[in-house]
């Protein structure tokens, strides 16, 4: 979570437009909240920053640097500075975002979050040798960080380099909570949601339990167990703290939405009609 340490603030210019922002902030979230389309994919409002993606990668120029010295950073992870000069679609930019997609493209040709995110860099075929698979895994692991935050830190990376995958190495530890596939910008992680009763996700199968009056569903038995618990080790009110936390899985989601680039999530979703 990228938020400000501090009640100072620093003022910096962003695409031109003054702001005043809180110490600490990260750019991209000061971007985002002048309503500036920065896209990211291991961004997440909810999680520590990662750095991983380097798709939010904007251009910075500091007091005192010559005219025509500027630098690239990671948005998610650089804080703004007092006299801060940021461009965050410059032509510097797009051709770096166009790198990342590029390799995106290959690394997960079935992806048409990345292929649709790519021709908006102008890479319509990647230029690498495509990768012979479906996975849509991109590796910007939100699911491991919100698994931890949510769950019960089932979901781990395995392997290394091109090889690296995610999975769920002790199957006893996932709950079924199904934050992680909400939350997975390019729809990677297979599960049905409710299927006669049941869910599947990790190549597990959950029961669900129901709310007796309104029919809604809960979750799984083993997720309400695992709330229950936290909230008893934390001396809250049982089952009050069950709506807070179904509140919290709903708030991850939502703020899914806004760090994904609303544009392509409705341009895909008009194509699926
Ligand atoms: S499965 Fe989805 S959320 Fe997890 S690392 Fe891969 S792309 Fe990211
Ligand atoms: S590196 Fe910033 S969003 Fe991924």
């Amino acid at each position: 979570m990228s938020e400000a340490k501090t009640n100072e603030t620093v003022h910096l210019t962003i695409d031109g437009r003054e702001v005043d922002a809180p110490k600490g902030a990260m750019i991209l979230d000061v971007a985002r909240g002048m309503g500036i389309d920065v896209p990211s994919l291991c961004a997440h409002p909810g999680l520590e920053p990662f750095g991983a993606c380097r798709l939010c990668v904007v251009e910075i120029q500091k007091p005192g640097w010559d005219d025509w010295y500027k630098q690239l950073v990671t948005s998610c992870l650089y804080p703004v500075e007092e006299g801060l000069k940021v461009w965050t679609d410059s032509d510097e930019v797009r051709q770096n975002r166009s790198v990342v997609l590029d390799l995106q493209m290959a690394r997960v040709p079935e992806s048409d979050y990345i292929r649709e995110l790519g021709r908006q860099y102008g890479v319509e075929k990647t230029s690498y040798a495509e990768r012979d698979t479906k996975d849509t895994c991109i590796m910007c692991t939100i699911c491991v960080r919100a698994c931890e935050a949510i769950g019960r830190s089932a979901i781990a990376t395995l392997s290394r380099g091109p090889d690296k995958y995610v999975d769920v190495p002790n199957k006893d530890a996932c709950i079924g909570c199904l934050v992680c596939a909400s939350l997975c910008p390019t729809d990677a992680i297979p599960f049905t949601a409710n299927d006669n009763g049941k869910r599947r996700i990790w190549d597990k199968e959950f029961d669900l339990v129901t709310d007796e009056r309104t029919g809604e569903v809960l979750g799984t038995p083993e997720y309400l167990a695992h709330v229950q618990k936290r909230a008893e080790g934390n001396g809250l009110v049982w089952p009050e703290t069950l709506k807070q936390e179904s509140a919290k899985v709903k708030r991850y989601e939502y703020a899914r939405k806004l760090s994904r680039v609303a544009d392509v999530e409705d341009r895909l979703a008009d194509e699926a009609k």
